[in-house]
């Protein structure tokens, strides 16, 4: 059998539902599309639309989170074509195995370890840092070595924040990154069900949080802040000393692929399909659903956050906890809202990390009953019918580059990794149209090919705006990738 074999759609559908290691169909729409909000809403909103505001695109990025809403639409339509005919674990990889054969399967499933092992590591680094804001209510603070990687040097900028004393001090590990994940893969191993429960907690409680924030602060907006809407196009470079296109055209397409990462997450709706109780009619609302909820959200929330501080206060004092300096120090009465804010977050960024890391669990496990991964990847716990001994090896990973790897390494290279896997659904959408029109699909993407390659080009063009050291890092990654394939997958695949 060739590397391009492909996996007939009816034995895909069949293995879903037959064998003796079978998730349990216990989500409805409603669960999904919490699943789906759990997901996307997180770090992305929180920490990188204050980001894209100060290095690229000013008030303007409203318009990038146009941007990147478009993108992420055009993949979501295909991605729910594909969860309404395959309505089984495994999201992009599954649907690649059935359209493009084993080896793009094998790369795309390899890719999808960055969008959420390594997206749940880039969120549980966030997390910790909103652990010191919340400590620092209580004028406390984890050591900075305690809670940042090896690679970290504590620097002018965090000393004038919660590190008055550790100027120049290196990080050693990032412990509380660590404990949220190993908290949560508990949780995980325990059961879809209870994690969903705790996760619709966590998603209202988050969206009340933004909707708060957008009907109070929109009161406070200065006019003066949201003029010019997109700024002239110059360079602007920042206390790094990285310079970053800031406003016009360029500016808007930078700061697209910054805030890009706020609607990761979308997709692990898919990888749910094989525990949803009614798939074929349910993937297409939750995945759908959640995205347009999310952005809706999302640009109401950039235009009052951009209205209420300026560009300056998100370059200098408001950094990464912008949405809390525009609190505190504009809406005068609502210091309380600013605490809220910052234990919202911790909330919101633990589904987040929850919903990836289950995304995780959930393609592996697809990937070990076809024999590219190890059999151990798909063993359920005798009680709680959960992966377990993958979320375990998950937990070491994922841990391990929480704790050990500087949060804007890992969160381009989740951008990265995620771009490309649409790029592939994208394609794959089109290619079985045509090379399966028969099969039955009760969502169908309109207008197959323009929206396919529209979805291709928009992503394409997210990836080039990332930069070389991107591009080889994925490289690098698909490399190792490969090397796995051929001295192990492919002599141990099902298929074969
Ligand atoms: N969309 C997720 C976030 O913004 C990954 O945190």
């Amino acid at each position: 059998m060739g590397l391009f074999t492909k996996k007939p759609i009816d034995s895909l559908i069949h293995d879903s539902s037959h064998g003796e290691s079978n998730l349990r169909r216990t989500l409805t729409a409603g669960n999904l599309i919490a699943l789906g909000i759990g997901a996307i809403i997180g770090a992305g909103l929180f920490v990188r639309t204050a980001a894209a505001a100060a290095n690229n695109a000013g008030p303007s990025v409203t318009i990038a989170f146009v941007v990147a809403a478009v993108g992420c639409a055009f993949a979501g339509l295909c991605y729910a074509e594909f969860a309404s005919m395959i309505p089984i674990a495994g999201s992009a990889y599954t649907y690649s195995y059935a359209t493009m054969g084993e080896l793009v399967a094998w790369i795309i499933g390899w890719d999808l370890v960055l969008e959420y092992a390594v997206g749940a590591a880039t969120v549980g680094i966030a997390w910790s840092e909103y652990l010191n804001k919340l400590l620092a209510i209580f004028q406390m603070h984890i050591p900075y070595k305690w809670c940042h990687s090896p690679f970290e040097i504590c620097n002018i900028h965090e000393k004038t924040g919660y590190f008055p004393d550790e100027f120049g001090m290196h990080g050693i590990i990032n412990l509380p990154a660590l404990f949220i994940i190993f908290m949560l893969t508990m949780l995980l191993i325990r059961g879809t069900k209870e994690s969903a429960f705790v996760n619709g907690i966590i998603v209202i409680s988050k969206v009340a949080i933004v909707i708060i924030f957008i009907c109070l602060g929109w009161g406070y907006m200065n006019p003066a802040n949201h003029i010019p809407y997109i700024p002239p196009a110059t360079t602007f470079v920042d206390s790094y000393g990285v310079g970053h296109n800031y406003g016009g055209i360029w500016g808007i397409l930078g700061a697209a692929g910054v805030v890009f990462f706020a609607f990761i997450g979308f997709d692990a709706v898919s990888t749910a399909a094989q525990e949803a109780k009614n798939p074929k009619k349910d993937m297409p609302i939750g995945i759908l659903g959640s995205l347009v909820i999310c952005t809706v959200l999302y640009i109401l929330f950039a235009h009052v956050l951009t209205g209420v501080a300026s560009v300056n206060d998100f370059r200098t004092a408001g950094k990464e906890g912008s949405v809390v300096y525009a609190i505190q120090t504009y809406m005068h009465g609502y210091g309380w809202l600013g605490n809220l804010v910052t234990v919202a977050i911790l909330f919101g960024f633990s589904s987040v990390i929850l919903v990836m890391l289950m995304g995780q669990s959930r393609v592996f496990y697809s990937m070990s009953r076809d024999g590219l991964v190890p059999k151990t990847f798909s063993n359920l716990h005798p009680k709680y019918q959960t992966p377990h001994h993958s979320n375990w090896i998950f937990l070491v990973f994922v841990g391990g580059f929480a704790a050990f790897v500087p949060g804007d390494i890992v969160g381009d290279m989740t951008s990265i990794g995620t771009l490309f896997a649409f790029i592939l659904v994208c394609a794959g959408v089109w290619i079985l149209r045509v090379t399966n029109p028969e099969i039955q699909r009760s969502f169908k993407v309109p207008l197959v090919p323009v929206v396919s390659v529209l979805g291709i080009i928009v992503c394409a063009a997210m990836i080039a705006g990332l930069g070389w050291t991107n591009w080889a890092r994925l490289g690098g990654w698909l490399v190792i990738g490969l090397f796995i394939y051929f001295f192990y997958s492919r002599k141990h695949s099902k298929l074969k």
